[in-house]
């Protein structure tokens, strides 16, 4: 079973990690899908972000890290992977998930979406709160890993 496991990874945290190691461990092989959308303001380049997840997940052997653009689904058919795998943290993720896992079965039949529940202690991690707390100075050490807390500090200017 090939899976797929898309997201902006803006930067990777460790939210995903969490649902990475879970997955990998029920997957053949999963392919950790980062979204390329120039419409989009990222705040690491596509390879960047390639870059840092290729290294956080080195040791796990059934790993592909691959950028994509366009639809999902067509992504994953090239992939030949039918299942989509994505984190579910508060309720509040839901009515967005529900949506795109319906989307993306509409799209196509074949594909599956699994959703993982966060840990406990990721239940309040996010890429967009990790990069507004590194911006003030504030402490993101038990949400993301040291290599994204330096480069997150070196973007935002305290070294
Ligand atoms: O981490 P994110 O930003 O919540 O991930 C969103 C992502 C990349 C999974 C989603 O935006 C996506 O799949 N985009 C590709 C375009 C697509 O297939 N759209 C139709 C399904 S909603």
């Amino acid at each position: 079973m090939i899976a797929v496991y898309p997201g902006s990874f803006d930067p990777i945290t460790y939210g995903h990690l969490d649902i990475i190691n879970r997955a990998v461990n029920f997957v053949d092989t999963l392919v950790v899908a980062i979204l390329n959308n120039p419409a989009k303001k990222s705040l690491f380049t596509v390879d960047e972000r390639k870059r840092h997840i290729q290294i956080l997940t080195k040791d796990i052997p059934n790993i592909k890290v691959e950028s994509f653009s366009g639809l999902l689904v067509d992504f994953a058919k090239e992939n030949n992977a039918n299942i989509v795998i994505r984190g579910l943290r508060a309720l509040t993720d839901f009515e967005y998930e529900f949506q795109m896992a319906l989307t993306n079965r509409e799209l196509n039949k074949e594909i599956e979406t699994i959703f993982i529940p966060t840990t406990l202690n990721n239940l309040f991690i996010s890429s967009s709160i990790v990069k507004e707390i590194a911006e003030f100075k504030g402490d993101i050490s038990k949400m993301v890993p040291n290599i994204i807390e330096e480069e997150l500090k070196f973007r935002y200017g305290s070294k």
